[in-house]
This record gives C-alpha cells, sequence and structure tokens, in this order.
C-alpha cells in the first residue's frame, strides 16, 4: 500500500502527470493483456494527447468530462461522467479505472464519490452506473457509494441507481 503524497482529486487531463499516466496505463494494458500501442502515440505528443481530452466534448453523441483521478505528479485513474445518458443508457452517467498498480486501496470509491457531487452540480439528481455482472471490485465501489439495484440492460449489464448529493 502507497500513500499519495497528497489527498488525490479528480482534476482535468494535465501534461504534469505524464510519466506517471504512461506507466501506469502500461502496466494496467500490460496486466489486463490489451494493446499497449496507443500509448506510444501518446508519449510522443503527449500536449496534443491532453488537448483533445481536456473540458466538455460531445463523446458517444452527448455531452462529456474526461477526468483524471491524480495526486501531485502522480496519475491513479481515469473517470467519465456523461452529462445526459445515451439512447440506449450504454456506460450510465458515470465510467471509471483505475490504473492497476494503485488498485485496491480505495481509490475508484473515492472517485465514485467525488464524481457524485460533480454531477449534483450538473443537475443530475440520480447517477446510473453499469457494471458487468462478474465485475466484483466494481459492484464493491458502487454498493459502498449507496447504489440501488434496477435490473439489467440490452447489453447484460446490471444496472444501479445512485441519489446524488444535494449541493447549497
Ligand atoms: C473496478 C475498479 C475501478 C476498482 O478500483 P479500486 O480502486 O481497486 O477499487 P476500491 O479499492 O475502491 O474498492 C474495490 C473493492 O473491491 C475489492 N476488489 C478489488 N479488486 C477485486 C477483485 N478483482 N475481486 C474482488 N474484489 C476486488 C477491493 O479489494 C475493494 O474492497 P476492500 O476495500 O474490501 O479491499 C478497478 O478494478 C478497475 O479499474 N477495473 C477495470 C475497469 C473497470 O472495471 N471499471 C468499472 C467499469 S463499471
Amino acid at each position: 500500500m502507497i500513500d499519495p503524497p497528497v489527498a488525490p482529486a479528480l482534476c482535468h487531463p494535465s501534461t504534469m502527470v505524464k510519466t506517471s499516466y504512461l506507466v501506469g496505463e502500461q502496466a494496467d494494458m500490460l496486466h489486463r493483456g490489451s494493446d499497449t500501442a496507443w500509448l506510444r502515440a501518446a508519449s510522443r505528443d503527449f500536449g496534443g494527447f491532453v488537448a483533445d481530452r481536456v473540458g466538455i466534448r460531445q463523446r458517444w453523441g452527448v455531452p462529456s468530462e474526461l477526468f483524471w483521478f491524480t495526486s501531485g505528479e502522480y496519475y491513479l485513474g481515469s473517470l467519465v461522467i456523461r452529462h445526459r445518458l445515451t439512447d440506449d443508457e450504454g456506460g450510465g452517467h458515470i465510467g471509471y479505472h483505475v490504473v492497476y498498480p494503485w488498485q485496491r486501496q480505495g481509490h475508484a470509491t473515492q472517485m465514485l464519490r467525488d464524481a457524485l457531487l460533480k454531477c449534483s452540480a450538473l443537475g443530475i439528481e440520480r447517477a446510473l452506473l453499469t457494471i458487468a455482472p462478474g465485475n466484483a471490485a466494481s459492484l464493491t465501489v458502487v454498493h459502498r457509494n449507496g447504489g440501488v439495484a434496477d435490473g439489467m440492460n440490452d447489453e447484460g449489464e446490471l444496472r444501479f441507481w445512485i441519489d446524488t448529493p444535494s449541493v447549497s
């Protein structure tokens, strides 16, 4: 268990975490047996890679914003907030991952908690999360944030609703 230097938080993508981002994502891709080719392109022009990811963008046909969960120069994971659900509700309002070296330390649980506050500020009163039935870690994360089960979507993923906190 490594204590990050400062309390991690959801931040805009930034070149400040370049090395940690590339190393963390590479470790995660290798652990999952996924293709790492996109990392080479990202490492060659990390400024451009970041610029393509900052701010509210139309992705999956809906306005969405990507955040990186960071502590100083360290990158721990990514989270996306869809401001509206897609027509098929695929992916729900919030999606996230924590890179392998930082997993099992409570970070996803905190990321989701912080994202629910952001959703609330956007006027989303309850957020939809969709999770594959076999994803024990993510199911734990959603349960710890008060997720209420609501059946399954057409993709065979479990649906959960979470009331977002009221912001004053
Ligand atoms: C799901 C994911 C985000 C969890 O991240 P995390 O930072 O490890 O989660 P947390 O530490 O906050 O909590 C998860 C809980 O599940 C447990 N857990 C983690 N991996 C697990 C696994 N493979 N099997 C069972 N439980 C697991 C953790 O130990 C923790 O419980 P604990 O506090 O009692 O130890 C991470 O595993 C991940 O990025 N997975 C790949 C992408 C993904 O599935 N995203 C979610 C899509 S809905």
